[in-house]
């Protein structure tokens, strides 16, 4: 199968690819109004802690597992049981993993949307002038409005699916190679700036000096989702990019550069987000809205504000659009491996995202009452549940796969780390992360 060939053209691409998979809204978005909803620095120190024992050694184990299977997540999975001597049924966990990735991507989509939105709108210079309290009123009225909401969407997805349609591999690495950098760059600025405003120090406070009583069982189940879906991990959609790493690179030093990328955009864009929230005394616990209200009122007090807006949202657009493209790879892998050709199975997995989108764009306007299932509309439900517990869930087994299942030898060699580092990986993932995770998965189910 020519899928199987497929390489990224140099080390260097694939760091890049992953990172761009990993870093998204959930770093610039996602991150701090969960970190604001679970007492701030009690969160950000359990997240850290989970990054470090959960999720980077499951990302090298689901890199891993797929540089071993050298296919699409599904078909990786039952070639490698099969070759162990293991069940068959591990490839239910490629579906699983798709699954899950599908609830993702439809209202990561959506709000991927209202970045395009804002991008117009501070090209516009819609922000210029405005208060906190206008910016705050033009959020919820934008939310209100289905039609934007739909049409946002709609864009957003065409441009994601466009590009897996063409094939990931030359579609990203271009974009990847020149976008993060910049973004960073901005970020640092940014944090940077805060460091001059009233809000600095508190924001400071409120990120980093944890008061241990605010950890609820409630923080932990946050933080450990957060930590696999900032880094991507438990939907085997990096397993789907291992596919395509070259033999000779180290999985372990890139998984480790990934994260340490992903959790300092992550901290720069906390900074500089609560900076604003304790200079404009607005309030940290508001939810999804967060970023979209307060960094328009950072960059409107900066000279040339409304150019430096529109260059962020840019480039947070572009990052979430390489990260969509990455949820959507393991849904398009899968069909394309049950021998459906590329382009008809990228049309298929956008046609769905997009009506599940649906249901998320409405859930601020006709379908806000719509609660399914936990007192939630779709949109709390999709952004919360597959984030929590699908990821850790799935991630959980993949590690159970890669460290009971595979034989040593082989996921020695697909690791690429010989002697210490190995058992270093085999017992922090066997003895910690497997059932670390299961604790908090059980301890949520109560
Ligand atoms: N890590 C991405 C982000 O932070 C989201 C994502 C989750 C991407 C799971 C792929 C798989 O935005």
């Amino acid at each position: 199968m020519s899928e199987t060939l497929e390489r990224w053209g140099s080390r260097r691409a694939f760091i890049l690819a992953v990172t761009g998979a990993a870093v998204g809204l959930g770093n610039i978005w996602r991150f701090p109004y969960i970190a604001g909803e679970n007492g701030g620095a009690v969160f950000l120190l359990v997240y850290i802690v989970f990054v470090l024992l959960l999720g980077l050694p499951v990302m090298m184990a689901e890199i891993m597992v797929g540089r071993a299977g050298r296919r699409g997540p599904i078909q990786a999975l039952g070639a490698l049981a099969a070759e162990a001597g293991g069940s068959r049924h591990w490839r239910w966990l490629g579906a699983f993993g798709a699954f899950t990735v599908f609830c993702i991507l439809s209202f990561y989509s959506v709000v991927s949307g209202w970045s395009i939105e804002f991008l117009v709108a501070s090209i516009n210079g819609k922000f210029s002038g405005a208060t906190a309290q206008e910016i705050g009123a033009g959020f919820d009225a934008f939310l209100a409005n289905p039609g934007l909401l739909v049409f946002n969407h709609t864009l957003f997805l065409v441009m994601t699916m466009g590009v897996v349609a063409a094939g990931i591999a030359k579609g990203l690495e271009r974009l990847n190679n020149l976008l993060m950098p910049l973004l960073y760059l901005l970020l640092v600025t940014l944090a940077i700036y805060a460091s001059t405003t009233e809000g600095f120090v508190p924001a400071l406070v409120w990120l980093f000096k944890p008061s241990m009583a605010l950890i609820t069982p409630t923080v932990i189940l946050h933080a450990m989702g957060h930590a696999f879906f900032t880094l991507a991990v438990g939907a085997c959609a990096l397993m789907a990019y291992g596919a395509y790493m070259p033999d000779k690179q180290s999985l372990p030093k890139a998984a480790a550069a990934v994260a340490v990328l992903d959790i300092s955009v992550a901290l720069l864009s906390g900074i500089a987000i609560f900076a604003v929230v304790f200079a404009q005394g607005l309030d940290p616990t508001q939810g999804p809205g967060l970023m979209f209200v307060t960094l328009p009122i950072a960059f409107s007090e900066l000279p040339w504000g409304a150019a430096w807006l529109s260059v962020f949202f840019l480039l947070l657009l572009l990052a979430t659009w390489t990260s969509a493209i990455n949820l959507a790879e393991p849904m398009v892998a899968t069909l394309q491996g049950a021998g459906m050709k590329r382009v008809k199975a990228t049309m298929a997995v956008a046609l769905g995202v997009w009506l599940m989108g649906l249901l998320s764009a409405l859930s601020f306007s006709s379908l806000a009452d719509f609660r399914p299932f936990l007192g939630r509309n779709v949109f709390e439900l999709v952004s919360s549940i597959p984030p929590d517990i699908f990821l850790p869930l799935g991630g959980m087994l993949i590690a159970v796969f890669a460290a009971w299942v595979m034989p040593r030898e082989k996921a020695q060699e697909a690791l690429g780390n010989s002697g210490w580092g190995f058992y270093l990986w085999l017992n922090i993932v066997r003895w910690i992360a497997i059932p670390m995770t299961f604790i908090v998965l059980l301890s949520a189910l109560f």
